[in-house]
């Protein structure tokens, strides 16, 4: 994406930073079970790394995608929240909700589900839904407390 940078002509302020980005998100839950286990380590070894998360249980995830692009003259959207919606989801919701993580979900097959492996998977694949370089962040809530993030740095 061109981009006229810091460069300073006689466009005016506009023209020294380009179009202003904006920031839009959707936030979406799920419920689901997962367990914290490496399958190449022993149930001691796992134990020791991951405590009681070795044991399945669930949580009520809640799941805050960001989108960032200019305002389109049109329809005053950076993108319409309902299509982002749709895409979540289609490509994430529909095959987690009510699912053990561990074992009910091909793309987080040969992973162990982390809030953080989570988010990654699910980046990956909301951006290959998303117009280039739309995709700004997707965070994962696993609890009220705890949370992980990929992306998040502007584009
Ligand atoms: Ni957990």
């Amino acid at each position: 994406m061109a981009r006229s940078g810091s460069a300073r002509d006689s466009r005016g302020p506009g023209a020294m930073t380009g179009p202003a980005t904006a920031l839009v998100g959707r936030r979406e839950s799920f419920n689901a079970a997962h367990q914290l286990r490496d399958p190449g380590l022993s149930d001691e070894e796992n134990r020791r790394r991951f405590g009681k998360c070795v044991n399945l249980h669930g949580h009520n995830y809640v799941l805050e995608v960001v989108v960032a692009g200019e305002i389109d003259r049109a329809s005053g959207y950076v993108m319409d929240l309902k299509q982002l919606s749709d895409v979540i989801g289609r490509q994430v919701i529909q095959d987690v909700d009510h699912r053990n993580l561990n074992t009910d979900v091909p793309w987080l097959c040969g992973c162990i589900p982390t809030a953080e492996n989570l988010a990654l998977r699910i980046w990956e694949r909301l951006r290959a839904e998303l117009p280039d370089g739309l995709l700004r962040s997707v965070r994962v809530w696993e609890t009220d407390k705890n949370w992980a993030e990929v992306g998040g740095h502007a584009g």
